[in-house]
């Protein structure tokens, strides 16, 4: 931090930080278990629980590096590999849904010259760790692309905006959050409606990809897919792009 309390790098937080945290919790606690826990024989059978106990152990904490490595390095190279799937012009009107602390958000506005960025989130902080439009205000102020964004609190299954205002809209890590699938189907329906005719989204998540893509596909849209991406996010994530007819 510096003198005048701004972080001097931006931070995009943490994914999920309560299922990071009971990921190295359990981990450790079978480390720690499986040293102590005595073998137990069973007629010819000795049962090793302590190495079991490790293993299963050893596997939590693994699933827990993977997930930081995402957050502290991964989540960067997906961001680029997500925006690199748009052919921006720089004048293009942007929506990221679900932008949390900007990741989206501040990557495409860097891309704009006459364009402009709108994030929407309703910030959870379950979902991502200091969660707050404040958070994401001083990494857009870091990222020195205040003049081209715009924060909003909207839910993606209810947005304010009128049909067809963006070009582009993309999404990380958002819509698997919305608890039901008749509220994850009317973020899907909703992103469709304010995409301008000839737009296209970008949509990014660890499952139901599937099923979002369905909905764009049923009101024709052409959906292509990519990933999943192994080597640098965890759990692994895919991505479609979906392009409105025009
Ligand atoms: C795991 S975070 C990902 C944030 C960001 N896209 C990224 O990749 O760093 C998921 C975000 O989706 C937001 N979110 C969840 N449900 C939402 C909803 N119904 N409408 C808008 N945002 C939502 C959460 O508040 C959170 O900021």
């Amino acid at each position: 931090m510096t003198a005048a309390g701004m972080p001097k790098r931006p931070d995009y937080g943490i994914d999920a930080p309560g299922v990071l945290a009971t990921l190295l919790l359990i981990g450790v606690l079978g480390e720690i278990l499986g040293l102590f826990a005595p073998p137990l024989t069973v007629g010819p059978v000795t049962l090793v629980f302590g190495v079991s106990m490790q293993i299963a152990g050893g596997i939590f904490l693994l699933e827990g590096a993977l997930m930081l490595f995402y957050v502290k390095w991964g989540k960067l190279r997906h961001r680029d590999r997500i925006l690199a799937q748009v052919p921006f012009a720089g004048s293009e009107h942007v929506l990221d849904v679900g932008t949390g602390r900007g990741l989206l958000l501040i990557g495409a506005a860097k891309r704009l010259t006459s364009g402009r960025a709108v994030g929407i989130d309703i910030w959870s902080a379950k979902d991502l760790s200091g969660n707050a439009p404040e958070r994401t205000e001083a990494n857009i102020a870091l990222e020195g692309v205040g003049g081209k964004v715009e924060l909003r609190s909207e839910d993606a299954c209810k947005m304010s905006f009128p049909d067809g205002s963006f070009d582009v809209v993309v999404s990380n890590l958002c819509i698997h959050n919305i608890p039901k699938q008749a509220g994850r189907d009317q973020a899907c329906r909703e992103i469709a409606r304010v995409m301008r005719p000839g737009g296209m989204a970008v949509i990014s998540d660890y499952k139901l990809t599937g099923k979002y893509a369905a909905i764009f596909a049923g009101v024709g849209f052409a959906v292509e897919f990519r990933g999943p991406f192994w080597r640098d996010t965890f759990p692994p994530l895919k991505m479609f792009v979906a392009r409105k007819p025009s």
